[in-house]
């Protein structure tokens, strides 16, 4: 017999390497530096939540709940997108619980894109987006959003659409340049694709988290939209519990049909205990609808901080994040300027380049507020020294 030789595979993913994310939390632990890299939460989530999860398995709600997901949960998930975005969604037919986000969206790809399919995602985006239609034989096309303002430019989607083009992927709030898209931009995407084919996924997961006023307009809101939608969202991001690993897909029948086909043999089921602890606290809309006043006040403070350092703050009308142009105080590309952030002020930034294929360099980096405000400050007197 010879040797135990692990056979070569070759790589679905052959672009995939080690992410900037990992790249930057490993020197940040390193350098002992504040971590504001790391796009979730140091503080925990209301003890409620952990309350209705704990009461749940001791009730013995251990074993596996329907494929679709917990029906209390679905239909809370039903009444709160209603009552906020005026569409009445099937909980039945048409709301699917996932594991996260990340595992709808992927579904909803696997589930709809063939092999030669285009899918045009606005760059800078979230880094799942394009593996996963890589995954799923698809072509990725990438259509930048403005330099610096990150509005969409629709006569570039328009140019980039073809007969090909399967979906598009729109995320608002938006990670990383923490815009929100305008009712009259979902308008006009609506405009553009109602003509065509082209499903929408869209990616919602900080809808509670936008800023002075704003409104979060759902694809759930346009009945254009809302009839060629995945609409996605993560109770990770709203409750505090990223770790948690629980989302929404919401779907017309037939989308949700072919979504739960795919969900069925990959997942196919979504912690139970969690479930019914999450369908219990949405009984008091309370903690999402409060929401926007909680991450606007640490938003503010630390907008109020920045200002006594040299970094220029781009907009925050949405998401956890705050952007800040650098250009002040190096000349360094984005990652590297990072890196050094990291090892001599002992703040961990990402680079907004980590967010487009092949990278572009505009002089911005970007920084999680979703910290304890004694977090932000010690970071914000390391920044002061710039
Ligand atoms: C834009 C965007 N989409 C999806 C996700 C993933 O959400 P989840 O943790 O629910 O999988 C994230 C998480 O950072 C995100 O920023």
């Amino acid at each position: 017999m010879s040797a135990a030789r692990t056979p070569t595979i070759k790589s679905r993913l052959p672009n995939v390497g080690t992410t900037i994310f990992t790249v930057m939390s490993a020197l940040a632990t390193e350098c002992r530096a504040v971590n504001l890299g790391q796009g979730f939460p140091d503080f925990d989530c209301d003890p409620k939540l952990v309350d209705a999860v704990t009461q749940a398995m001791r009730e013995g709600l251990n074993q596996y709940p329907p494929m679709a997901g917990v029906p209390a949960l679905r239909e809370a998930t039903a009444a709160k997108i209603e009552a906020l975005y005026g569409h009445r969604y099937d909980p039945g037919s048409e709301i699917t619980i996932t594991a996260g986000a990340t595992q709808a969206i992927l579904t909803a790809i696997l589930c709809c894109v063939h092999p030669g399919d285009e899918v045009i995602v606005l760059e800078p985006c979230y880094d799942s987006y394009a593996p996963n239609i890589e995954l799923a034989g698809g072509t990725v096309v990438r259509v930048p959003l403005t330099p610096r303002t990150f509005r969409p430019d629709f006569d570039a989607i328009a140019a980039a659409m073809s007969p090909r083009t399967r979906a598009i992927i729109v995320n608002s709030p938006h990670n990383p340049s923490a815009t929100v898209w305008t009712r009259a931009e979902m308008l006009k995407l609506a405009a553009l694709l109602v003509p065509t084919e082209v499903l929408l996924i869209s990616d919602e997961v900080y809808e509670h988290m936008v800023y002075d006023g704003v409104q979060h307009v759902s694809a759930s809101s346009i009945p254009e939209l809302a009839a060629r939608s995945f609409v996605v969202s993560s109770f990770g991001k709203t409750f505090h519990v990223t770790g948690w690993k629980v989302g929404t897909v919401a779907a017309p029948a037939a989308l949700t049909a072919e979504f739960r086909k795919v969900h069925q043999f990959n997942v196919f089921t979504v912690n139970t205990p969690m479930q019914h602890g999450l369908a219990r606290y949405l009984a008091d809309p309370a903690p999402y609808l409060n929401l926007p006043e909680f991450y606007e006040r640490k938003r503010d403070l630390f907008l109020e901080g920045l200002a006594q350092t040299r970094l220029k703050p781009l907009r925050t009308a949405g998401t956890y994040f705050q952007c800040v142009d650098y250009s002040a105080v190096s000349s360094l590309p984005e990652a590297e300027f990072c890196q050094w952030l990291t090892r001599e002020v002992g703040v961990a930034a990402i680079p907004l380049s980590a967010f487009y294929e092949g990278g572009f360099e505009q002089g911005i980096a970007r920084l999680c507020f979703a910290k304890k405000d004694e977090t932000l400050r010690e970071a914000l007197s390391r920044l002061a020294r710039l």
